[in-house]
């Protein structure tokens, strides 16, 4: 059930190192996608299916089709390695096991959209991932890979590893974009696209580490292999995070369209002596779902025909000593905290809300502040600038679609009726029964 691809070789001695990734077959997809046409890889990744694992899902071979071409103008590619949304830990796990896999994805894609310059953003406080990042790339320069004409082939490409400041809004593509070019970050209005007018005004492919590191195994294995993994309109094998509530936690590779009941299964069950409750499917931007969902298939359209999304595919496994209320106001207090203040629905709005989740948390609020933080998010949901805004109300609304009672409870006890210590990774099952 597990298709390690990627993760294939975290467990190779030094698996960061040009020496071992070599070894294992490493930079033969380079060579052999530098004797094809550019338009050929395009439609080759068009061909796989294989669709951006940054969040949304778009195909991947039509964004870079999208770039123009002839157009005289500098192309970039800018690889978003800012991972930040709450509960995604892949990107990060992936550079810092083979950081190669993404220098080789991002010289083949680039070759592809013809750059001849490509950023790696990455969040600057993962110094560790910074540092082996910056070490793989220098490696790879050395050994011809990246600079002047590579493997003599006339191909020129500069890859730079840019460490962000860390905020949450820098892994929007157009912030993130802002912020390269050493503004502060904060989304850019839509159109133009960052394909025709991106990082310095040029033609721009951004593209997740994930997507970009799935382009060396296509060039590999071809198309076809890659969309024998998977379901009919999301293709290919993924990375799931899961964590929390789950007895190992962790990577595990397998194709899209797996359920959580499978990844339970492969992960030990969640934590001994305790049940599930709720769950996200991608990270807290997603709509929560319950132990009704188990057998839903995580791809773009099982997630979504049952009302969430599939996102970053990071599992945040909650047990029933967990308050959906108390998740939802951490997660609230996040996109407050991380809200970048451009629009005024986000702006204010995600402050009203944390402010009548910490009175309901307390006990103090009434029925009606449900209605009105349903009213809240109504008004930021379709009606803020970025994303950003609608992530902040999905735990909301779907917490209260399911959890109405849970919220009720707290009003009619007057607090929490939970012990928080009880929903500690470090609390066993029976100390708090
Ligand atoms: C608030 C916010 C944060 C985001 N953070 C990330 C991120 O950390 N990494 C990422 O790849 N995409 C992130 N995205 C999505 C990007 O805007 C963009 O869709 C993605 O990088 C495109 O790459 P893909 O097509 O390969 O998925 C974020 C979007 C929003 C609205
Ligand atoms: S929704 Fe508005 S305030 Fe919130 S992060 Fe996006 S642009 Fe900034």
């Amino acid at each position: 059930m597990l298709t390690p691809v990627l993760s294939d070789n975290w467990d190779q001695d030094r698996c960061w190192t040009l020496q071992a990734y070599e070894d294992r077959g490493g930079y033969r997809a380079l060579r052999s996608a530098l004797e094809q046409q550019p338009d050929a890889l395009i439609d080759l990744v068009k061909a796989s299916g294989l669709r951006g694992r940054g969040g949304a899902g778009f195909p991947t071979g039509m964004k870079w089709g999208f770039i123009p071409q002839g157009d005289g103008k500098p192309h970039y590619l800018v690889v978003n390695a800012d991972e930040s949304e709450p509960g995604t830990c892949k990107d990060i796990p992936l550079m810092l096991a083979s950081p190669h896999t993404l220098v080789e994805g991002a010289i083949i894609s680039s070759f592809a959209i013809r750059a001849n310059y490509a950023f790696i953003y990455v969040r600057g406080e993962v110094l560790h991932v910074v540092r082996r990042l910056q070490r793989a790339v220098q490696e790879a320069y050395l050994a011809g890979y990246l600079g002047k004409d590579i493997l003599g082939t006339g191909f020129d490409l500069e890859l730079v590893v840019h460490a962000g400041a860390g905020a949450y809004i820098c892994g929007e593509e157009t912030s993130l974009l802002d912020s390269l070019e050493g503004r502060r970050g904060q989304p850019r209005l839509r159109p133009p696209f960052p394909a025709v007018a991106g990082l310095y005004a040029s033609p721009t492919v951004v593209n997740n580490v994930e997507t970009i590191a799935s382009v060396p195994c296509i060039v590999d294995n071809g198309a076809d292999w890659f969309a024998s993994m998977g379901t009919e309109k999301s293709k290919g094998m993924t990375l799931y995070s899961l964590s929390g509530h789950v007895r190992r936690p962790g990577q595990y590779e397998a194709p899209l369209g797996i359920t959580l009941r499978e990844l339970l299964d492969l992960a030990g069950g969640v934590r001994e002596g305790h049940q599930l409750k709720f769950w996200t499917p991608g990270g807290s931007s997603t709509p929560i779902l319950t132990d009704e969902h188990l057998d839903v298939p995580l791809d773009y359209e099982g997630v979504g025909a049952a009302g969430s999304m599939l996102g970053t595919k990071a599992l945040q496994i909650f047990d029933e000593t967990t308050c959906v209320l108390r998740a939802v106001l951490r997660w609230t207090e996040f996109y407050k905290h991380e809200s970048c203040g451009k629009c005024t629905p986000c702006r204010e709005g995600t402050w009203w809300l944390v402010q009548v989740l910490q009175r309901l948390e307390r006990g103090q609020g009434s029925e009606e502040d449900l209605e009105l933080l349903l009213d809240q998010c109504d008004n930021i949901l379709g009606r803020a600038f970025c994303a950003l805004g609608d992530g902040a109300v999905s735990p909301i609304t779907s917490s209260i679609q399911y959890f109405r009672q849970e919220y009720l409870a707290h009003l009619e006890q007057g607090g929490c009726p939970f012990d928080p210590a009880a929903s500690t990774l470090f609390a066993t099952a029976g100390a708090h029964a």
